[in-house]
């Protein structure tokens, strides 16, 4: 199949990019910048440089590339600004999916995230409703999510991905990224909030075969869900730094997700089970 990845120069692009060629695609992957066309092509990808926002360009790209079908990764959280990282899921999501009907593509995998869910006591599976109360800054967020997934469901086929937080190369729980310099800074404490990961070659894995999975919405999340208070000590552990001041609380939507769905009815295992193994293998 031509598979026209949308992100694929981001933390789950980069792993996702072999997977497809391994398994006999053709890739077609996008990105702004010149650095990106480089790797994309060293990768053996069709690269496209475009902006989301260029809605008749990107228009104009999908139809020339036509494929058979899209994998949204695009997040703009480099600058971990929220704002902007909803703009391109309102957006960036709304020219994609308007492209991709122009050029006739009926199959679309796009990733979502696990932390959006009401607030509960125990990790959300996917019949919970999404946290639509919840006030700002949260509530941006949020919103982004929904819109996102609102309108990636105008396509006929389409898997939503609800990834857990990421680890992994090139994330900001790897040892160079922003959340391990932030735990060896001493910056951060630790709480009940209870998180649920996933590595980002699970991450990639999951949109391989969401290929060929029956449109729905599915959590991608490791094993353990976990409490702040047992997590961070084994992620300073893992990238050098103290382990943090334990605290008491947490958000009431800080709950973790449930990955029954995707483990026993759609055949994705996490390779790596737990957060408590995978930190230690980020490289
Ligand atoms: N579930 C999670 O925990 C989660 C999810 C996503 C990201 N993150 C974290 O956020 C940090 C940054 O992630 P990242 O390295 O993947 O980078 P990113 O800045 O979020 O970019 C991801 C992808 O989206 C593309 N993109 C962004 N805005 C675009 C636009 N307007 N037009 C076209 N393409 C656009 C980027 O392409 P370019 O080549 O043009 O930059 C890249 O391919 C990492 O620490 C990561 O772990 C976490």
């Amino acid at each position: 199949m031509r598979v026209f990845v949308a992100g694929a120069t981001g933390v789950v692009g980069r792993q996702l990019v072999p997977l497809l060629i391994d398994a006999g695609h053709e890739v077609v992957g996008t990105t702004r910048r010149e650095s990106g066309m480089q790797h994309l092509r060293a990768q053996g990808v069709i690269p496209l440089r475009i902006d989301m926002f260029d809605h008749d360009g990107l228009a104009q790209a999908v139809a020339e590339s036509a494929p058979d079908a899209l994998i949204h990764q695009l997040t703009a959280l480099s600058d971990w600004n929220l704002a902007d990282n909803a703009r391109v899921r309102r957006e960036g999501t709304r020219n994609l999916v308007d492209a991709v009907k122009k050029a006739g593509v009926t199959r679309v995998v796009a990733q979502s995230i696990a932390w959006a869910y009401e607030p509960g006591d125990t990790p959300a599976d996917e019949r919970m409703p999404l946290d639509l109360d919840a006030p700002e800054p949260r509530s941006v967020t949020i919103g982004g999510v929904q819109a996102l997934e609102d309108i990636v469901s105008e396509i006929e086929q389409h898997v939503i991905l609800r990834y857990g937080l990421f680890y992994g190369p090139g994330t900001s729980h790897a040892p160079g990224g922003r959340t391990a310099q932030q735990i060896r800074d001493a910056q951060v404490t630790a709480n009940e909030g209870v998180t649920s990961f996933v590595h980002v070659v699970d991450a990639a894995r999951a949109a391989v075969l969401a290929l060929d999975w029956p449109s729905g919405t599915v959590n991608i999340v490791d094993d353990e869900p976990a409490p702040a208070h047992e997590w961070m000590p084994v992620l300073a552990q893992a990238v050098g730094g103290p382990a943090p001041e334990r605290v008491a609380g947490r958000a009431a939507w800080e709950r973790g997700a449930d990955n029954t769905l995707a483990r026993t009815k759609l055949g994705w295992q996490p390779r790596y089970l737990s957060w408590r193994t995978g930190f230690a293998d980020q490289s």
